[in-house]
């Protein structure tokens, strides 16, 4: 509308000063022509008033000039007359311009001296008049006195504004009509061709291919959308043709990248593919020294794990835009292509205001629901005014996805504990959709969940999904007997499903992974950091212990630190010897428990190493700060051991990460038996971290443990990471998912 204008505009402006400027020479020229009418009519009129005022004059005949100047006052537009005798006196004057007589005249003298007519406009009380003087003369040519005639001039101004009313009520209707048939035209050859050339993208987008009606436009505008439809059939031909060559080529046996992307091009077709997680897995930021805004990848299992898949497959994953320079890097419609540089798939970024994210992100989801999914023993927290606002995001994320589905058979697939709700209200809205949700965390029974005030609410929001999968057999277990409990449904033990109002929702144990393997082994960039990693710590000649975690009370982080404490303390051979590197991201910072958990770490970090310290050794080296996924892979290369010592984990992908990312020291694994991953790395060290006095034997055990043992344990786990990667999670998910559909 704003181009429109800008376009219109000026058109209307020169219209506008034209018609102005010929309405002003119009108007000059009626005037002119009106006074010119008026003069005339003065001089014949007042020719014909002389000879008589000769008489009068001559006679000095007081009464015939009366009667005369009031006879000529009747005829049209005249006002007035008046006789004056030689001296410039006022002899007899029409009854009503009586007043006449006091105005000053001082060009009667001239009239009188040279003897030559005068006409002029006076201002005379309420009247603008026009007043036309001539001398009267005897027969020998000596002045008598003079004759006036005083005419009203006030209709030349009437038929002048009459005049101007006229030509600025044109202009107004001509305005009018211009701006009409501009907005016709444009709209004719611009708008509906274009609107029919987004709805026609709509469609393509959508699947809805017998909506895809040929277009007619002619001319220039004819030949783009004509070009615009063949690069489009192009894509659907090649779309078609890489569902093709899918079914071939996903016969293969081992899952990679190449295999998932053809199993999700068979099994979907042409339907998108939908991913939803608050975490979105690109975050832009601004630089802390440099003010200029950097792309980041943040410490989420769930990006780990799901990124990826949709690298590998396309899509669109919709996420919070939670980095403080977000908003630079999206388009009209909020989305941006990722990775940025090769934009394999689209992120769309949901905006959360303050508050919102304040109940439901750090209030709801994190201070309610996760503590209340991990056996830590901290307290969940529900407020009311934190389940309104996680309601409210919900919905909004509901709405944010329902305005970006295609028209048919779409597939969805929700992440975690923050959006309990969505199922439901996006299978409301579409229940065409295919809805899988994935639980990242555990799931605890009945009696626990049974805390939540809203779980009736929750219950019912989940069960809106065709399939929700969990890391374990154990969870599955666990939310089947929650729903049995404390919903109105039927579990049917036999398919794992719940059934409720005629819908049934299955459910599912999938063990999430990470990519790996690593074959090739570090590359030369990697292997030059590992060197620089080794000066700066010293850590030649070191046993070197790594641990990376978001700094979260269930990772069991102090428990750790206690562990490594009591393993110096029993074994002192070992002080100078064992570096431990912690690697911890500062996460949920806003929450109090995370806040105070903070504090604690820094003070047994420092309190350890003022402990044990000696010369230049030290045993904690504690990296504080965000690390990405590049900068965490070479200090998986020098651990020869990592520990993971999380409370309660649905998997933990650490673990595994380290298991396929350590190819060159030949390390170990020690895993905390409250993981999920504990159930698949058989060959790690399980512990329990709550012993402190077992933790640390299993750091001597671990050590002293014979190279071999410790790259046959390695070689098995790195085999069953590789055999259960990220992308036979997402095909079994999606194979699962379209064999329930088809059932
Ligand atoms: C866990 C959750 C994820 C979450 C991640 C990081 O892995 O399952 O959903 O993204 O922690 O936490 P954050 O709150 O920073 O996203």
């Amino acid at each position: 509308m704003k181009r429109l204008l800008l376009f219109i505009l000026p058109i209307l402006i020169i219209v506008a000063v034209v018609f102005t400027v010929s309405g002003i020479m119009q108007a000059r020229f009626t005037e002119d022509k009106l006074m010119d009418d008026l003069q005339r009519k003065a001089k014949a009129v007042n020719e014909s008033l002389e000879v008589s005022a000769r008489y009068i004059l001559i006679n000095n005949d007081l009464r015939s000039a009366k009667r005369l100047v009031e006879g000529f006052q009747r005829r049209e537009r005249l006002q007035g007359c008046a006789i004056y005798d030689k001296e410039g006196n006022i002899f007899a004057i029409t009854q009503k311009f009586a007043g006449w007589k006091d105005k000053d005249k001082p060009y009667l003298k001239d009239i009188l001296a040279k003897r030559v007519p005068r006409g002029g406009l006076e201002n005379f009380q309420e009247y603008s008049v026009y007043s036309y003087i001539i001398p009267v003369t005897d027969d020998e040519n000596n002045v008598l006195g003079m004759v006036e005639v005083i005419y009203d001039t006030s209709y030349v101004f009437t038929t002048l504004a009459a005049l101007w009313k006229k030509l600025s009520v044109s202009l107004i209707i001509l305005l009018i009509l211009i701006l009409l048939t501009m907005l016709l035209i444009q709209r004719q050859i611009f708008t509906l061709p274009v609107r029919r050339l987004t709805q026609w993208f709509t469609h393509f987008q959508k699947g809805e291919t017998e909506k895809l009606k040929p277009f007619e436009e002619k001319g220039e505008f004819g030949k783009l959308i004509s070009e615009v439809e063949q690069v489009a059939l192009g894509l659907r031909v090649a779309r078609k043709a890489v569902t093709e060559e899918a079914h071939v080529r996903i016969k293969e046996e081992l899952w990679t990248e190449d295999k998932l992307r053809d199993l999700i091009h068979a099994k979907l077709g042409e339907n998108a593919f939908f991913v939803v997680s608050n975490r979105e897995p690109y975050m832009h930021v601004m630089g802390d020294i440099t003010g200029t805004p950097k792309c980041i990848r943040p410490a989420s299992g769930v990006v780990t794990a799901i990124d990826p898949i949709l690298r590998a497959c396309g899509g669109t994953w919709v996420g919070h835009g939670s980095g403080n320079a977000d908003r630079k890097f999206v388009n009209s419609k909020n989305k941006l292509g990722v990775p940025p540089g090769d934009n394999r798939y689209i992120l769309k970024r949901v905006w959360l205001t303050k508050e919102e994210e304040d109940g439901y992100y750090y209030g709801f989801a994190n201070e309610g629901l996760w503590p209340l999914c991990h056996m830590t023993h901290t307290r969940p927290i529900f407020r009311g005014s934190d389940w309104q606002m996680y309601k409210k995001v919900n919905q909004k994320f509901a709405d944010s996805i329902l305005e970006e589905l295609p028209a048919k058979n779409p597939f969805i697939f929700i992440q975690d504990y923050h959006f309990t709700l969505l199922p439901n209200m996006i299978k409301e809205k579409r229940p065409d959709a295919t809805i899988a949700l994935f639980w990242h965390i555990p799931w605890p029974n009945p009696e626990v969940f049974a805390i939540c005030p809203y779980y009736h609410e929750i219950l019912d929001g989940m069960l809106g999904c065709d399939l929700i999968g969990f890391h374990v057999q154990f969870n599955c277990n666990n939310f089947l007997d929650t729903a049995n409990r404390l919903t109105e449904c039927r579990v049917d033990t036999e398919k794992f499903s719940v059934v409720k109002q005629d819908r049934e929702t299955f459910i599912r144990a999938f063990p999430i992974s990470v990519g790996g393997p690593l074959s090739a082994g570090p590359t030369s960039l990697e292997i030059s950091e590992i060197a620089k990693i080794k000066e700066e710590f010293k850590l030649k000649d070191k046993i070197v212990c790594v641990s990376v975690e978001r700094i979260d009370y269930t990772k069991g982080i102090v428990e750790r630190i206690m562990a490594i404490d009591r393993f110096l303390e029993k074994y002192p051979q070992y002080q100078g010897k064992l570096v431990f590197i912690q690697l911890a991201a500062p996460s949920r910072t806003h929450i109090k428990r995370y806040h105070e958990l903070i504090s604690e770490i820094d003070e047994l970090v420092e309190k350890t190493n003022w402990k044990y310290s000696d010369g230049d050794w030290k045993p904690i080296i504690y990296l504080k700060r965000y690390f990405s996924p590049e900068e965490i892979k070479p200090y998986y290369s020098i651990g020869d051991l990592c520990i993971v010592s999380s409370l309660h984990d649905g998997m933990n992908l650490v673990a595994k990460e380290y298991v396929v990312s350590n190819t060159v020291s030949g390390g170990a694994l020690i895993l905390s038996k409250f993981t999920g991953a504990a159930r698949e790395l058989t060959d790690a060290v399980l512990i329990n971290p709550y012993s402190i006095e077992e933790f640390a034997e299993a750091i001597k055990f671990t050590i002293e443990m014979p190279k071999a043992e410790k790259i046959k344990r390695m070689e098995n786990m790195r085999r069953v990471v590789s055999e259960n990667n990220i992308y036979k999670w997402a095909g079994n998910i999606i194979t699962e998912l379209v064999a329930l559909k088809k059932s």
